[in-house]
């Protein structure tokens, strides 16, 4: 058989719907961009970090170690902020949990997604994930042959139910030998902006456990906390950390891009200690080590306390962005879509009646796109999961990047597509 000149992953790996999503907004000048999960402009730190790569600059003792190779495993001091801090916002972690030598710096969280993707999983590997969930995950774990199934989300984490079905049906079909973790993003989720419960986390994690045996191997559970330092208060509900978990199986996923600056690519992980030296062995294939300069910045922004005053400053402006979103949905939309509130990041999830298609090939998409309104299709968000179809009739709306004008703009713009098509289906259907 002839071989193909690409690898297997180099042929499986597809370019991510956002990239789809970009092209459009490029091609389309004066589009409003209600996709993407950027941050807003107006809140990037710009003043702040001036003033410390000046100050790393100038010091003589870090600035020749900023410019230089690192270590693989990151910066110490960083690491050691980063374990006080999680410390600090879980109050009463169990000792030995936010220890030092457990983080692992990363660029950006999305490099320690990949990472564990890579140390976990084979081919033909299952992994779970929610229904809905980060689709950007769901486009790595197809780029590396990784099989996955959907759990339904509640506006309180899964349905537990639905989890113990889909967990009946991994073990009869056999599949169960093949389960390595289950994904889920706790905190200002996304697409759907909303909180896990504690409960929840350890019901899970309690499952996950007991299904072990029949596993034969360690199964994960990887939480996801991207946007915890995004909610609107200081709501910071209990991490799976604090479940009791004497087998080590929680990997906990944080980020400083999103709640500083998205440029800045560090990212982080607490990792349980037999995962950590395969993730590190990959990591020194890749890039030996997080660029030492941006550590170094995010380091001294944690040191002198402007990360915590930039919280509060992004709590704010993103609040109220979400208030003037809701209140614009409030008018525009019509009353029978239902509308997931969100307590925190930068995302609304919408939900149409069931035969109001979304997706990118439908008309409501196409016909917002030429009004100038670009939104993300919710079946971007779900798993290739044969055991269900994917739902196509929801779509995530975000304010980060938008203005407030541009939001008051683009949402009436959608909800006048969405009546427009609503009447045209119920003249169809007269
Ligand atoms: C849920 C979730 N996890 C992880 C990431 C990756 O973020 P970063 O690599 O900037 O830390 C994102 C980015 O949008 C995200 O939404």
């Amino acid at each position: 058989m002839r071989r193909h000149w690409l690898s297997l992953f180099g042929r499986q790996s597809k370019p991510p719907p956002i990239a789809e999503l970009m092209n459009l907004a490029l091609t389309q000048p004066g589009l409003i961009y209600l996709a993407a999960g950027f941050t807003d402009p107006d809140t990037l730190p710009i003043e702040e970090v001036r003033f410390i790569v000046d100050d790393v600059l100038s010091d003589e003792n870090c600035v020749k170690s900023a410019l230089q190779y690192g270590s693989t495993k990151g910066l110490p001091k960083l690491r050691e902020l980063t374990a006080e801090r999680l410390q600090r916002v879980d109050l009463g972690l169990p000792p030995g949990v936010a220890d030092a030598d457990r983080v692992v710096i990363t660029h950006g969280s999305q490099q320690l997604l990949y990472l564990l993707i890579e140390a976990l999983c084979d081919p033909g590997d299952v992994v779970l994930v929610e229904d809905p969930t980060y689709f950007v995950f769901l486009g790595l774990l197809e780029g590396r042959g990784v099989k996955t199934h959907g759990v339904k989300l509640t506006p309180d984490g899964v349905d537990l139910d639905h989890f113990d079905y889909v967990l009946r049906r991994l073990v009869s079909s056999g599949e169960i030998k093949r389960l390595k973790l289950f994904y889920i993003v706790t905190y200002a989720h996304n697409p759907t902006g909303i909180v896990w419960s504690f409960v929840k986390k350890a019901a899970v994690l309690e499952r996950l456990l007991r299904i072990e045996k029949l596993a034969g191997h360690p199964v994960f559970l990887v939480e996801d906390a991207a946007y915890r330092d995004l909610l609107f208060e200081n709501r910071h509900e209990n991490s799976a950390l604090k479940i009791s978990d004497s087998k080590a199986r929680v990997i906990y996923v944080g980020t400083y891009t999103k709640p500083f600056a998205t440029g800045i690519r560090v990212g982080f992980g607490l990792l349980p200690p037999q995962l950590i030296d395969p993730v590190l062995n990959i990591k020194a294939n890749h890039d030996f080590g997080t660029s030492q300069f941006i550590q170094y910045v995010v380091c001294r922004a944690l040191e002198s306390g402007l990360y915590e005053r930039h919280l509060g400053v992004l709590h704010e402006h993103y609040r109220a962005k979400a208030l003037v979103m809701k209140d614009a949905i409030e008018k525009w939309f019509p009353s029978y879509i239902d509308v997931w509130h969100p307590t925190g990041g930068l995302y609304y999830w919408i939900r149409l009646p069931r035969h109001q298609c979304t997706g990118p090939r439908s008309k409501l998409f196409r016909t917002a796109l030429r009004q100038g309104v670009l939104y993300v299709p919710g079946c971007y968000c779900y798993a290739r999961d044969p055991w269900r179809k994917v739902p196509n009739h929801e779509m995530r709306l975000s304010f980060g990047s938008a203005s407030a004008s541009e939001i008051q703009k683009g949402v009436k713009r959608l909800g006048e597509v969405i009546k427009s098509i609503s009447s045209y289906h119920t003249r169809r259907q007269t």
